[in-house]
Formats: C-alpha cells, sequence, structure tokens
C-alpha cells in the first residue's frame, strides 16, 4: 500500500515509518522540522531513515518532503501530487507546558494542521485515516483505569483540548463523508530517539551529569510509560483494522469511527520510573522535590481492552527494560 506519514522526523514517526517500510509498503514522510526541539536530532532521524532504506532495498519505496500541515494551500497541492490508501497523521505540536508559552504553534499545527489532512483524506476518499489523539485528554479525570468511553470534556492544557478537538472533527469527517477514522490516545511515550523535552531525556542527562533533577508533585505523580515499539506496533496494526459505520449508544449519527486507547496498562510512580534511570546509568539522582505544574495530570492509566479484543495486542514492555534500551542509546549519542 501507499501510505503516508506526517511528523516522520518526529520520534513516533521515525520508527512508524521504518515498520511500514519492513512490511513492504511505499511510504512518504512530510514534516516541517520545526525548531520545538533540537533540529539536527529530526536531522539525525532522516539520515539515519536514509540509511536505513539504502542498507535494506527500500530506497524505491520511501520518500521525505519537507511539508508544513498548517499550510492551505501546499497541502492541497501535496494530496493533488500524491494518492495514498492510508493516511498516519502523527504531525503535532506535542508537549503540554509548551501550549502555556506559545498557545497558537498548537492551533497552526493541530487544529488548522488536522483540518489541512482531513481535506486531503476528503478528496481522496481515503480508505482509513489513523491519528495520534493523546492520554492528556483525560484531564483529571478521576475514574480509573482511563476507558475511551468515559467522558473526556474537561481538558487542563490548551494541547489536550487540540487532541480532543481532532477526535470531533475527525468524527464530523467520518460521519459526513464515510471516511473511516481511528484516532490512538497515546500514554506516555518512551525509548531510543526520542523526545529530548521529556523527562526521562532530561533525567538522563542531568543524572549523568550529576545535576539535580526537578520532581514535580515530589514523585509521586504516575504515568502508564509505554515503549516506542509497543507504540508502533499498536500503530500498524490499528491501521489495517479500518472501522465500520456503526452508531454509539448515545446517538443516532453513523460514523466509521474509532478511538483507542494504547498505554501500558500499567501506572508507575515518578519514583520507581528514576531509579529505572539511575540503575541504567549506574548512578544516583540529586533530586529537587517540587509541587504539580499547572497543566499536569497526576496520573494517567489505559484501559487497553479495545484494542485487545479488535487487534489482539497489548503493550507489555517493562519500564526497566524500556529505559536500559534508552540510556543506551543516549550514551552511545553523546560519547
Ligand atoms: N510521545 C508521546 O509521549 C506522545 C503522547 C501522546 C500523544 N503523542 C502524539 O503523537 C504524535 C507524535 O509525537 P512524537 O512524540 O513523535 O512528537 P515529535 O514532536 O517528535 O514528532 C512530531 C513531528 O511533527 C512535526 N510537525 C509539527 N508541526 C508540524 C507542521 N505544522 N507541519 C509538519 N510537521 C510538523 C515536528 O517537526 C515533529 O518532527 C503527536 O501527534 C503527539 O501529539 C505523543
Amino acid at each position: 500500500m501507499k501510505i503516508l506519514v506526517t511528523g516522520s522526523a518526529g520520534f513516533i514517526g521515525f520508527f512508524t515509518v521504518q515498520a511500514l517500510l519492513k512490511q513492504g509498503h511505499q511510504v512518504i514522510g512530510i514534516d516541517n522540522l520545526n525548531d520545538y526541539y533540537d533540529v539536527n536530532l529530526k536531522q539525525a532521524r532522516l539520515e539515519f531513515l536514509e540509511r536505513f532504506c539504502v542498507e535494506n532495498g527500500y530506497d524505491e519505496e520511501y520518500r521525505f518532503l519537507k511539508v508544513n500541515i498548517a499550510d492551505r494551500e501546499a497541502m492541497a497541492e501535496f494530496f493533488k501530487q500524491y494518492e495514498f490508501d492510508r493516511v498516519i497523521h502523527l504531525a503535532a505540536q506535542a508537549g503540554v507546558r509548551y501550549s502555556i508559552e506559545n498557545p497558537n504553534a498548537y492551533v497552526d499545527s493541530n487544529v488548522v494542521g488536522f483540518v489541512n489532512v482531513l481535506e486531503g483524506c476528503r478528496q481522496q476518499k481515503t480508505a482509513h485515516l489513523v491519528y495520534a489523539s493523546s492520554s492528556s485528554v483525560y484531564g483529571m479525570n478521576t475514574k480509573i483505569p482511563f476507558s475511551t468511553d468515559d467522558r473526556v470534556d474537561f481538558p487542563i492544557s490548551l494541547y489536550a483540548a487540540t487532541k480532543k478537538s481532532n477526535e470531533l472533527m475527525a468524527h464530523t469527517y467520518s460521519h459526513l463523508y464515510n471516511i473511516p477514522t481511528t484516532g490512538l490516545r497515546f500514554f506516555t511515550v518512551y525509548g531510543p530517539w526520542g523526545r529530548p523535552d521529556m523527562a526521562y531525556f532530561s533525567f538522563t542527562k542531568k543524572i549523568l551529569n550529576g545535576e539535580t533533577i526537578d520532581v514535580f508533585n515530589h514523585g509521586q505523580m504516575e504515568r502508564d510509560f509505554t515503549y516506542i515499539d509497543d507504540i508502533v506496533e499498536g500503530v500498524v496494526r490499528v491501521m489495517d483494522y479500518v472501522p465500520q459505520s456503526q452508531q454509539t449508544e448515545i446517538t443516532s449519527a453513523q460514523a466509521p469511527y474509532k478511538i483507542y486507547n494504547i498505554g501500558n496498562n500499567q501506572p508507575i510512580t515518578l519514583e520507581r520510573f528514576i531509579n529505572a534511570i539511575e540503575s541504567a546509568t549506574d548512578k544516583k539522582a540529586v533530586r529537587n522535590n517540587l509541587p504539580m505544574q499547572p497543566g499536569d495530570v497526576p496520573r494517567t492509566y489505559a484501559d487497553v481492552s479495545d484494542l485487545m479484543e479488535d487487534v489482539g495486542f497489548k503493550p507489555s514492555t517493562e519500564i526497566e527494560e524500556g529505559i536500559q534500551k534508552f540510556v543506551d542509546w543516549y550514551r552511545i549519542q553523546n560519547q
């Protein structure tokens, strides 16, 4: 199949492209290589992908184009030039805290950009759009584990609000134009080649350098940390599971629309997470305990029964194993 992966220079996109090529698909990756975090890391991922294609004979199957999904004309032109059997939409302005500093980046990439992707899919009658949502849509929900049947009407960051609005807009396009869409609520993804703005990355850097780490909510936060390979396996399996038109219990609207959680289904405390980094680095962390930050949620915990039922898979990598792989990669990069 011909597949579009948006955000292909990003952490999850980079691994998704490799998995799709290994399965024999043709892939076009797009990304605007913005400088939200170190552009060298995005470039390094792109260079790795090029080498990966040459070494494995995929050079004819993969192409990268620099495109800003928020640019309406450029996106309309792009969708005129290339046709896709599937669209995997991962490009977004990520990060909860940055949405307090720079809300416009979220509106541009996550709202305008998302509509441009939907419009491209409408034009082409794409057979399945799979897009990244986020566990942050659950906000400060207290019922656990978080289920896709729960209400998610109370976002506590603009980032979460844009992800929830993606789900709403996807439903509209599924209903009006019969475009099958699947939203994936990812739960804190980590691993080699990961994002420098995330805590595990900066903790590792600081612990290795003997610097103090800021531990919010005194280490009592819980996260359903999900290893990158598990996320990619979920994305690729879901891509082949095209939702059929259906009604939910509470609406008479018909739409080929689905939402899944992809999380480890096993929340762990920040404390255990830091211990995992300490043992992988063989160094003790110097902690600065602090209160909770605005926009942060105390706990995330995924109910993945739907995912298991439909695609026969649930993430299972233990945090100690995943963190060890991250730290090994980090050490090689920073030798
Ligand atoms: N990593 C996580 O823990 C996590 C958790 C929940 C949801 N998500 C979602 O998963 C998706 C992928 O996340 P990631 O961790 O790989 O993040 P990432 O920032 O590494 O990747 C996103 C990529 O999208 C690109 N991008 C952003 N705006 C763009 C634009 N306007 N035009 C073109 N490209 C643009 C960026 O340059 C980046 O390379 C995002 O939608 C994110 O919101 C990630």
